[in-house]
């Protein structure tokens, strides 16, 4: 719950690297996320080369914090073999939101980068890795340590809460 309320969004990242472990750590906390009828339809590509890195950070005008971060985890969704194919963005997304929790907990920062559904962010990100037509970027995820205390913001709102009736 703390990793929950404590984590804010990183924008700024030291130049320090980040081991391969605790990207392992990472990714083993995204594949522990629940996804529809267990279908898994994720591929996560690691992104350390610089010259990649700054091309991520032009995916959008929405990209650019991802330039100083020394990794990048590009989240893919396959549509092969989909038990639930409606539900893929949401696995994807429940894998996303266990990367950022796990990251707060490594003390690393994060900031979810939407690419999916805009056809433009997909189109770039497939000109810069070869994959199948069935596999859709669906998001960017800069890793690094922060630079900056990241703002934490609280958003518990009561009155979005319903009892019996909306
Ligand atoms: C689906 C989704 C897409 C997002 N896309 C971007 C993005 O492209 N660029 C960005 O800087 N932040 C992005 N964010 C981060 C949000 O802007 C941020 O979580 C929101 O403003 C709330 O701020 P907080 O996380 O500090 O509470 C995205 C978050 C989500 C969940």
């Amino acid at each position: 719950m703390d990793e929950i309320m404590k984590r804010g969004n990183t924008r700024k990242f030291k130049d320090q690297p980040v081991g391969d472990e605790e990207i392992q750590q990472l990714l083993r906390a995204a594949m522990q996320a629940r996804t529809a009828g267990n279908q898994t339809p994720w591929h996560f590509i690691v992104v350390r080369n610089e010259a990649l890195i700054k091309a991520l950070a032009h995916n959008s005008m929405t990209a650019g914090p991802i330039r100083k971060a020394p990794v990048a985890l590009v989240l893919l969704g396959d549509s092969r073999g989909l038990t639930f194919p409606e539900s893929w963005t949401m696995d994807l997304a429940a894998a996303a939101e266990n990367i950022l929790i796990e990251a707060e907990h490594l003390g690393l920062g994060t900031l979810w980068i939407s690419v999916y559904p805009h056809e433009d962010r997909i189109r770039h990100i497939r000109s810069l890795f070869e994959m199948p037509l069935e596999v859709t970027p669906f998001c960017i995820i800069p890793v690094g340590y922060p630079a900056d205390r990241p703002i934490r913001l609280n958003h518990f709102d009561a009155s979005r809460i319903h009892y019996d009736a909306f």
